[in-house]
């Protein structure tokens, strides 16, 4: 049984009096979590060991930093590294989100070398993918979407593979209030877990969870959540909203 996995994305979002207030609405609230259902929590980087703090009465509920570099300590200024995620026990990372690939520059290939380097330091890749509006206009987004999985991840061992979580996050859905139907989210996580099932086999493929992400709200959460490819979701607006979060956490 493959995990569900509901993941908040703060991105540069939120004062640290505002991250206390939402990391103590989250801590203290009645969710649905358990070891097949987690709550991920992609902070802004300076309130990642204070969400360890305040989440830590809860297993299941874990922290993300929201990037890392491919290097794993050194002269680079500003970045954030895997060993020092690792040394404050972060165990998760968001990679490739569509806001890096597009105002950072975040090739596929470059993808791949933060992937390994992750997977060195035991921290699971939440691996970011989807199309542009143009490519959903010209209907060619599986194979758009496919590119992006072969260059970044089909280096990788099936071993390795079954350590990631996939998030799928239609550009064009992303903070626009426009959610992808349920439909076209489950053509598209079906399709992503046959790029899969054709590299590492069906078997792989079934475990691996695939999320969706881009507008997500506790209105629409239970609807798509529901279609049997998607496990779970990547949620940034709603989730700096406690109630909304909290009902999609439980939908
Ligand atoms: P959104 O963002 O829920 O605000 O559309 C999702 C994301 O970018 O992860």
């Amino acid at each position: 049984m493959r995990k569900k996995v509901i993941a908040a994305n703060w991105k540069m979002n939120g004062t640290l009096e505002q991250a206390n207030a939402l990391l103590d609405a989250f801590a203290a609230a009645p969710l649905t979590v358990n070891e097949n259902k987690i709550a991920v929590f992609a902070v802004p980087a300076p309130y990642l060991m204070l969400a360890k703090e305040k989440l830590s009465g809860n297993p299941y509920l874990q922290v993300a930093a929201q990037n890392c570099y491919s290097k794993k300590s050194g002269a680079y200024t500003g970045e954030l590294s895997v060993e020092i995620l690792q040394s404050i026990g972060i165990n998760y990372v968001v990679l490739g989100h569509s806001e890096r690939r597009e105002y950072f520059g975040e090739s596929n290939a470059f993808l791949a070398d933060k992937v390994n380097i992750c997977l060195e330091y035991n921290i699971t890749p939440i691996f970011c993918c989807g199309e542009p509006l143009e490519i959903r206009e010209a209907d060619t987004q599986n194979a758009f979407v496919a590119k992006q999985l072969q260059e970044s991840l089909f280096h990788l061992s099936a071993s390795e593979i079954v350590k990631l979580v996939i998030a799928y996050e239609p550009i064009w859905a992303i903070g626009t209030g426009k959610t992808a139907s349920s439909a076209q989210a489950q053509e598209m996580h079906a399709s992503i877990r046959s790029v899969f099932a054709a590299k590492y086999g069906a078997e792989v493929a079934s475990i691996i969870p695939i999320l969706y992400g881009g507008s997500v709200k506790a209105s629409n959460a239970s609807e798509i959540f529901s279609e049997t490819d998607v496990d779970g979701g990547l949620v940034g607006g709603a989730s700096l909203i406690a109630d909304e979060f909290i009902k999609i956490i439980n939908a």
